[in-house]
């Protein structure tokens, strides 16, 4: 399975931290954002990302990621002239997806939490239709929306309605078979003028080929797209790390889990930190951490 990282959008909400860089590589904590989706995508066990970003962002995110062979990937790069809505990441990426199965995932969402590795891992097997995800909210009416019916099958998804049908929310990471390029060349805008991922779900849903799985409470989903919720995120891995003593969304230490880079790779990772990010990293090539902790 392939894998984007949409991290496009002008970050109004955060002016004026986002007037000259994005949102996606402000700090969250101890690294920038967009390494928290990127290691979604990595324990997924994928390692063909695709980076979707604005021209000015770009380069950024180039300068920060290269060419991914640090961390046993590969990245390729795609630039989103104006921000046309999260389906747009489809039609943009067509090549790259090649007809294959992909992820999307948003830059700027941030999950941790028990069991999530092992759900991801299996959501990328995924071959035929679509995989996405409900989470509770207490303000639903901010996303998209997923109503079930008393057999926990999906029976809607609306995108930020009104009167929400119920409070689960659909996060932003998603997983498709082949065919979501046509499927996202047949949309057309919405009232808001952006191609709705929501919409693309719908067409899973109406042919009987979406599955929605419930992330319980043992899971973060947090957002970190206004100033309050961006201190909030910031905190949460804060807190985490400092007691436990190991990173949340640390490329480094899940390359070096999941076998995707050597020793020798992460010690000179390591050497170029000269901080406790750095430390931390030579630690992992002492020390015997449990390998179900990696994320
Ligand atoms: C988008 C999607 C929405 C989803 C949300 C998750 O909202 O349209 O369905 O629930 O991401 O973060 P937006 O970021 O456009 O407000």
């Amino acid at each position: 399975m392939k894998g984007i990282i949409l991290a496009g959008g002008k970050g109004t909400r955060l002016h004026p931290l986002t007037i000259s860089t994005s949102k996606q590589l402000l700090p969250v904590y101890d690294k920038p954002m967009v390494y928290y989706p990127l290691s979604m995508l990595m324990l997924a066990g994928i390692r063909e990302i695709l980076v979707i970003s604005s021209p000015e962002a770009l380069p950024a995110f180039k300068d920060l990621l290269g060419d991914g062979h640090q961390w046993g990937l590969e990245f390729s790069y795609v630039q989103q002239d104006h921000p046309r809505g999260l389906a747009d990441a489809f039609l943009l990426g067509k090549d790259f997806i090649n007809r294959q199965p992909v992820s999307l995932i948003l830059g700027d969402n941030i999950f941790f939490g028990h069991g999530l590795p092992d759900s991801l891992r299996k959501a990328s097997e995924l071959q035929e239709g679509a995989l996405i995800f409900a989470y509770p909210v207490r303000d639903p009416e901010r996303y998209g929306v997923v109503e079930f019916d008393e057999h926990g099958k999906a029976l809607s998804i609306e995108e930020k309605p009104e009167k929400p049908r119920s409070h689960y929310a659909v996060p932003g990471i998603y997983f498709y078979d082949g065919r979501v390029v046509e499927f996202a060349e047949s949309l057309t805008p919405s009232a808001r003028g952006e191609l709705e991922i929501t919409d693309l779900n719908c067409i899973y849903l109406e042919n009987s080929e979406l599955r929605v799985e419930v992330l319980g409470r043992g899971v973060a989903w947090l957002d970190a797209g206004t100033h309050e919720s961006l201190l909030q995120a910031a905190q949460f891995v804060q807190t985490l790390e400092d007691r436990q003593g190991m990173m949340i969304s640390c490329p480094e230490e899940i390359a070096y889990r999941l076998g995707f880079i050597d020793r020798e790779t992460l010690l000179q990772q390591a050497k170029m930190i000269n901080n406790q990010y750095g430390d931390y990293l030579l630690r992992l090539l002492e020390e015997e951490i449990p390998f179900h902790n990696a994320g």
